[in-house]
This record gives C-alpha cells, structure tokens and sequence, in this order.
C-alpha cells in the first residue's frame, strides 16, 4: 500500500507537521550551489572564446580570421571545430555522467555524489585555468561535464528529500533560478577579467568554476544523507533521527511522514525494472514527456543566446567589451524574469505560462532573423552597423530571454519532476536530465555551423520549432498546477488523448511487477 507516501516517495497528499529549519535552509542553499556549477559552465565558455588572446592561443585560425579577413561573412567567422567542440564537450560528459549518477546516488547516498561530483568540477576548473594547450581544455571541459552531470542529477534529489512537502515546488525552481544566477555570474566574470593586466584574463574566467566547486564539496562534506537515503543503506534508526532533526519536531510527531518514507522507499526497491516499466503502454505519457519536455527546452534555441551571447553580438557589429557588457545585460534578464515564474507558476499555471512564453518568444525571433536579414542579407557582408540597429537586436533578445526564463527554463525542470509515479520516477528523472544534456549538445556543436549555412534563418529555425512546441503544449500537456503528485495520473486519464494509454493493470499485457502499487499511489 503506497497510498500517500509523503513527499519522499510517490504521495504528497498528506500533511505531515514540521517547521521550515535552518536544517532545510541550509540544504536549499546548497541546491543552489548545484545549480550554480551548471550555469558558471554555460555562461562562462561564450566569453571566454570571444576574448583575443584565449583565440590566439588556443584557436589561432579563429583569431586570424577575425582580425584580418575583414571581408569574410560575419555569419561565418567563428565557425571552428575545436572551438565549439571546446563548449560542446562538457555537455556530451555530463549526459553520460548523468546516467551512471544514478547509480552512485542509490548507492552511496546523495551526499557522497554531490560530492563526488563537486571533486570531479574542481579537477577540470584546474586544468582549464592552467591549460597550456587545447587538449588540456577538452579533457577539463569533460571532467567539468562529470561534475555538472552528478550535480544537476543528485542536487534535486537531495533538496525535495530535505524539504517539506509543500514547499518542494517553490524549491524546484530555486534551482533553475540559482542556474541563472550562475549563468549571470559567469557573465560579469568576463566582463571584467579581460580588464586584468597581470595575469591572463581567460585564465581568471575558467578557474573561477573551482568557487562553486569548493563550496558544494564543503557543505557537501558536512551536510548529512537523506533519510531516504540512510534507509537504502539500511539505517531506520538513524534515518527516524535525521528526519526528526531536519522538521525540527518530536519523535512521535514526525513518525507518520516517516512511516510514509519507509513505505515508499520499500516500494521503489521493490521496482525492478524502472527502464522496463518505463516501456509499458500506461507509462506511455510520462516517457512522452521525459523525452520532449527536455529536448523541446533546448530547441527553444536559449543556449544560442547562453552560450554565444558576446560571439553573436560581435557579430552583428560590438566591440568585444560592449558585446560582454550586452551579455550581462541579457544575463540579468535572465535572472529577474525568473521570478515572475515563481510568483506565477502556481497562480496562473503551467499551461499559461508556456504558451505565453512560447509566443513571445516566437515574435522575438521573428523580428531578429527580419532585423539580421536586412542589414546582413544572405552575403553576411557588413562593415559599418549604427548604434540604435545593435541595440535594438539586443532589446529584442532581452524580450526573447525574458519569455524563455518565465516559462520553458523553469518549467523544463518543473513539469518533468511532478508527473512520474513512483514506479518510473528514477528512470524518468534520468531520462529528462540525459535528454536536457543531449540536446544542449547538439546546440553548442551546431550552432556556429548552422549560422554560418543558415544565416539568419536559423532564427526563423527556432522560430518553427517554438511553434510546434507551443502547438503540443496547447493539445496535449494537461494543467498540474494544484494537483497533488498522487492525483496526477488522473489529470492524463481524463485528458481527450492520453486517456487511451491509462489503462487498468489487467488489460497492460505487460503488466510489471509493481503495476498494482502504481494505481494505489496514483489515483
Ligand atoms: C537550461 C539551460 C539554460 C538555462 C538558461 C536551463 O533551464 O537547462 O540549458 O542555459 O536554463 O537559463
């Protein structure tokens, strides 16, 4: 019987007693921290490989096309292999990190991965900051990759099992805000280390990942397993003690969420085959959406804006400082935009937010690929660009971060997270965060390549795509926002298309072993 497991486990309904401690502060300030290592990394590298004396060293084929083929198509003169196999590299690291943490996170608690994990990032920050040669750089980008992949994997985990229940969502997208601030961090960072005379610049820029790497294995280090944790290992006692510490109440009122617990981590191990039941035809919405949520959000294009920002802003005609500078602009956007969906997601749901997100964000694109394509036309061919034409692409831009970071960046975390049962919730959380890394892949490895053939289309490119997305949110995304985790599989069964996949246990002709909890928890 897994009917309200608490919120450790598949349920949530129930309200067990316990006060938001410093225990739980603590530990949301550390989800940050894993949030933080993830956004340094995809805000650090844009700067970084616009700054001269990184391209010298590293990519001189780059730098001399830049500085002297002045005739060359500005769409193309940054498209280079290894420099974007420099970006791409750490996200291809951390999708297959991002599977194998989950197996180090069961085992050996989540502590001990986020730990792992914070070693791992410090190692390849080192070796970026002393690299002598553009191996050096790949090999710490793939180290920093690992790190990214056990963070984002066991970070989540650790804080919605810290956390009281209701305040788990709000947590969530703490985390996507703190992977903003990281992103915006990184950001000033490249602003002001090219300003430094003494040491190289780059240098200042990628050593700078060993600060939230130090600080997520030190807290790491003194912070205490899960309760659900210390129950896999095989602890009840000290599992019912840590629990009791962390609501900051007494024994006997903190034993309903942690019978709740122990139920509901029985029940996971009792799940044998997640990645098989994951197959099954009533799983089929939830492998759905852990497969196109995390892909959709990548092919809003964001990590275009992320990753390349101050490359695409000299393109359309800055000078390397103002494009940084214009980078931190859209940076803060980022940030602050984030809030709205904190304050919204719960008040005008989900479905809102994504559409209104998506629709803006098709305008925004719209107008910079016409923008782009007025001055540039298809030859890519221009010497002198006005004032009011560079900073009316970057408002526009704004506009379209603004968009993103109120409704697909938040939401691609949000929604996956709360739709699995228990059943699939290990195997669906693998599969979202794999996918996410995936396709961030992909953007940063074609993305230069895609501008270079696609010119300005490529902002019509994403344009399309924002439609269909924003055409399959409207048709088959149903509303959670209030919907308890163990009603939500009821929201599918009574949605017009998914409706036909829900079907009873005896008519799955698979049926797994665990097929009769599922509907217990679920509906
Ligand atoms: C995405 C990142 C993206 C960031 C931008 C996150 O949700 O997963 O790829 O760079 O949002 O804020």
């Amino acid at each position: 019987m897994v009917a309200g497991v608490g919120p450790n486990g598949g349920g949530g309904g129930d309200e067990y007693p316990g006060r938001f401690t410093g225990f739980v502060a603590v530990t949301c300030i550390l989800g940050a921290m894993g949030g933080l290592i993830f956004g340094y990394d995809i805000g650090i590298s844009g700067g970084v490989t616009s700054m001269a004396p990184f391209l010298k060293k590293f990519f001189p084929g780059v730098y001399h096309r830049e500085i002297n083929d002045r005739s060359h198509s500005q769409y193309c003169k940054f498209d280079d292999f290894t420099l974007t196999a420099f970006t791409s590299s750490l996200y291809v690291a951390a999708f297959f990190a991002s599977l194998v943490a989950s197996t180090v996170t069961k085992k050996f608690g989540r502590k001990w991965s986020m730990f792992l994990g914070g070693l791992i990032f410090l190692s390849g920050a080192l070796l970026n900051m002393f690299a002598s040669h553009v191996s050096m750089l790949i090999v710490g980008r793939i180290l920093l990759g690992i790190g990214v992949g056990f963070s984002v994997q066991s970070v989540p985990l650790y804080v919605s099992e810290m956390a009281p229940h209701k305040y788990r969502g709000s947590l969530n997208i703490v985390f996507q805000l703190s992977i903003t601030v990281g992103i915006f961090a990184a950001n000033l960072v490249n602003y002001f280390t090219p300003r430094l005379t003494s040491v190289d610049g780059w240098r200042v820029s990628l050593g700078g990942a060993c600060v939230p790497a130090l600080i997520i294995m030190v807290s790491s280090f003194f912070l205490p397993n899960t309760p659900n944790s210390m129950l896999e290992q095989g602890k009840p006692k000290e599992a019912r003690e840590m629990l009791r510490r962390i609501r900051g109440i007494s024994d006997a009122e903190v034993e309903a969420e942690f019978r709740g617990i122990d139920e509901a981590s029985a029940a996971a191990r009792a799940v044998e085959h997640p990645w098989r039941n994951i197959l099954l035809r009533r799983n089929r919405p939830y492998l759905v959406m852990s497969l196109l949520i995390p892909s959709f959000q990548q092919l809003t294009g964001i990590n275009v804006v992320m990753f390349y920002a101050p490359v695409l802003f000299q393109s359309i005609g800055f000078k390397s400082d103002a494009a940084l500078l214009s980078a931190v602009i859209t940076g803060t956007v980022n940030v602050l935009a984030t809030f709205v969906s904190i304050y919204g997601v719960d008040r005008w749901g989900r479905r809102f937010l994504f559409l209104e997100g998506g629709v803006q964000m098709i305008g925004s694109q719209v107008a910079i690929a016409a923008l782009i394509g007025w001055k540039f036309g298809v030859t890519g061919d221009v010497t002198v660009l006005p004032a009011w034409y560079a900073w009316l692409v970057v408002g526009l831009i704004c506009f379209y971060v603004a968009g993103y970071a109120w409704s697909w960046g938040p939401l691609g975390f949000v929604v996956p997270s709360e739709i699995f049962p228990l059943e699939i919730r290990s195997a669906g959380q693998s599969i979202n965060v794999s996918m996410n890394m995936f396709f961030t892949f992909l953007i940063a490895q074609l993305f230069l390549t895609m501008l270079c053939h696609m010119k300005f289309g490529l902002f019509l490119f994403f344009a399309c795509f924002l439609v269909g997305m924003s055409v399959f949110i409207y048709f088959f995304l149903p509303e959670t926002k209030g919907v308890p985790i163990e009603s939500v599989a009821r929201v599918f069964r009574d949605h017009w298309y998914w409706r036909r996949f829900m079907v009873a246990d005896d008519e799955d002709d698979k049926g797994g072993p665990c097929g009769k909890k599922f509907h217990s928890t679920a509906v």
